[in-house]
């Protein structure tokens, strides 16, 4: 059995999935989340309904990147830099943006914000990068994994990223490589970082969803992989199927190259 169609529609994008044929109006609802270290308040517009893709929910890992992102962005001794301050950054997938929104209020001098190139998903982000007062340092554009990322780069006046970020994206299995090549294109050599943060959705899956690793590590895309985290915060749907404490576990993982 098709392993989206194994536990009805969950995970599974659409085979008749258009986004042109969806209506470029739709309810928004306006979600405060204020951050656990420093308190920043950020309100993130996502759609009211459900998408199929999955991008009106605020997902458990984009939160816990949060946290990760606030407790990164001091100098240190050893010359280590803030991860985010005066940096550029570039994320994927990003549905409410949390972290992108946050990286212009810790002091990032450039984010691109990405996700699916379906005009309701990228309204609710330009929705909430206005009214956060970030326009200043976001851009926002569509952006299918996989597809030529020069015009990413070309807003980060042609050069590639330091920080690029993953939140939940991991359990689209048949879209690892389009997403590793991605990573490649757009991910400064040497000294950038790709975030990598996730859920085990489906517990049953574990290994799938650990393939993007083995497929990053592998010769064809050569990144170096470290584990940076694990939280748990708790199952985002109680009723899903599965062990609990897998689906309410959040990894963290950086990717070099
Ligand atoms: C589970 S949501 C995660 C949203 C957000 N990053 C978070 O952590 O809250 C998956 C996101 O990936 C986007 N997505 C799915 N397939 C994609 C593709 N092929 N290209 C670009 N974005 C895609 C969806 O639109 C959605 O916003």
């Amino acid at each position: 059995m098709d392993e989206n169609t194994e536990f009805g529609d969950l995970f599974a994008l659409p085979q008749d999935y258009d986004s042109d044929k969806e209506s470029s109006v739709d309810t928004t609802k306006t979600t405060r989340f204020t951050t656990s270290r420093n308190q920043w308040a950020i309100d993130i517009v996502t759609l009211a309904k459900k998408h199929s893709l999955w991008g009106h929910e605020i997902w458990n890992a984009s939160k816990v990147l949060a946290d990760y992102l606030e407790d990164h962005n001091k100098d240190g001794d050893n010359n280590e830099q803030a991860l985010i301050r005066n940096k550029s950054v570039l994320e994927f997938g990003a549905g409410g943006a949390l972290p992108s929104l946050l990286c212009a209020k810790l002091g990032a001098k450039k984010v691109v914000v990405t996700d699916y190139p379906d005009i309701k998903l990228i309204n609710c982000i330009k929705k909430s990068v206005e009214i956060n007062n970030s326009g200043n340092v976001v851009d926002v554009t569509g952006y299918l994994w996989g597809r030529d990322s020069q015009e990413l780069t070309s807003l980060n006046g042609g050069e590639q990223f330091d920080v690029v970020i993953l939140s939940d994206l991991v359990f689209n299995h048949s879209e690892h490589k389009k997403l590793l090549a991605s990573c490649k294109q757009v991910l400064k050599k040497g000294t950038g970082v790709a975030l990598v943060f996730f859920t085990h959705h489906r517990p049953w899956l574990v290994d799938k969803d650990m393939d993007f690793f083995k497929v990053a590590e592998s010769e064809e895309f050569g990144f170096t992989v470290e584990e940076v985290a694990s939280e748990y915060v708790g199952p985002m749907f109680k009723e899903d199927p599965g062990d609990e404490t897998i689906r309410g576990t959040v990894h963290g993982y950086t990717l070099r190259h």
